[in-house]
């Protein structure tokens, strides 16, 4: 497996694997992988005749503060785990790479951003948006996975691909969870051993909620609290950044539910910072 740092070694990598007329997918990441990663590559490899994967840990997404020189990371590791699903070129670009001195253009991805995560994070959807369009000018892939684990950046990048017509296919990838539940994180390695035990009702909250709207509930705001009650329950829960039943698409809160409805929740156990969602499918009343 080659491993590029440079963007025009990719783009000619590229451009010989699209003269051959193979289809090329894309699967952007921060590295420290984990089976949630691996699924997007199994995903797109379904779809595709080669796999390129990205391994960049992108300090634009990252707020002051927030761990960006604590991120794990682990380059061999995820290279030996990338050669085993297939992956013929991963992307690992120095930051300079990325932003160049005197590098200033971005792309605003409008009110998107700024709900849910985008509220507690400024800038952060910006910083990926901005990341992933390079990355998709870079690498020029047919197609791209997402996880659905990070929701709103799935719709930050769909309306990203919808309104400046990018030429790349996006597909959702189902979130991968430990069997008690947890999502799967590269974040979860900074949990304690106590913390650990506790994270899982993030999933059994959301899970009450579902189970509401299951039993017939319409009413946002109930659903809601079932999601709020069961964090409440648990004292490990520093706090709650957001516990929400909103539209899919939009992201905007939702009072009846209807269509296609996700039930979303970040929290903090301890210094860190979880999120975990359920999309459903409500239908019309
Ligand atoms: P990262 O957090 O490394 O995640 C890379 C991809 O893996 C994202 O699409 C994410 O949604 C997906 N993923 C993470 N955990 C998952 C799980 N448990 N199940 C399924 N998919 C999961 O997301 C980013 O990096 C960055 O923001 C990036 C898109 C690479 C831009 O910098």
């Amino acid at each position: 497996m080659d491993i590029l740092s440079r963007a025009v070694q990719v783009r000619s990598a590229v451009n010989a694997l699209r003269a051959e007329g193979k289809r090329i997918g894309f699967v952007p990441t921060m590295g420290y992988l984990h089976e949630g990663h691996l699924s997007l590559v199994r995903i797109a490899r379904e779809h595709v005749d080669e796999v390129i994967a990205s391994i960049f840990v992108n300090p634009t997404q990252f707020g002051p503060g927030e761990d960006l020189e604590a991120y794990p990371r682990d380059l061999p590791r995820d290279c030996d785990l990338l050669v085993k699903e297939g992956v013929r070129f991963v992307f690992h670009p120095p930051p300079e790479e990325m932003y160049p001195p005197g590098c200033v253009t971005t792309v605003d991805p409008g009110p998107l951003a700024e709900r849910l995560c985008g509220a507690e994070r400024p800038g952060h959807f910006r910083g990926v948006a901005t990341v992933v369009l390079k990355l998709f000018e870079i690498l020029r892939p047919h197609m791209a996975v997402f996880g659905q684990k990070d929701a709103q950046q799935c719709a930050v990048i769909e309306r990203l691909v919808r309104d400046l017509n990018l030429d790349v296919e996006i597909l959702r990838a189902p979130t991968v969870r430990e069997p008690d539940g947890l999502a799967l994180s590269s974040r979860n390695t900074y949990l304690s051993p106590e913390e650990r035990k506790a994270a899982p009702v993030l999933y059994r909250a959301l899970r009450a909620g579902e189970e509401l709207v299951r039993a017939g509930e319409r009413a946002g705001p109930r659903v809601q609290s079932a999601i709020q009650e069961t964090l409440s329950g648990e004292p490990l829960v520093a706090s709650v950044d957001y516990a929400a039943v909103v539209d899919g698409r939009t992201l905007e809160d939702l009072k009846r539910l209807r269509g296609d409805v996700l039930l979303a929740s970040a929290i903090r156990i301890g210094k860190t910072r979880l999120i975990d969602n359920i999309p459903l499918d409500v239908g019309e009343e």
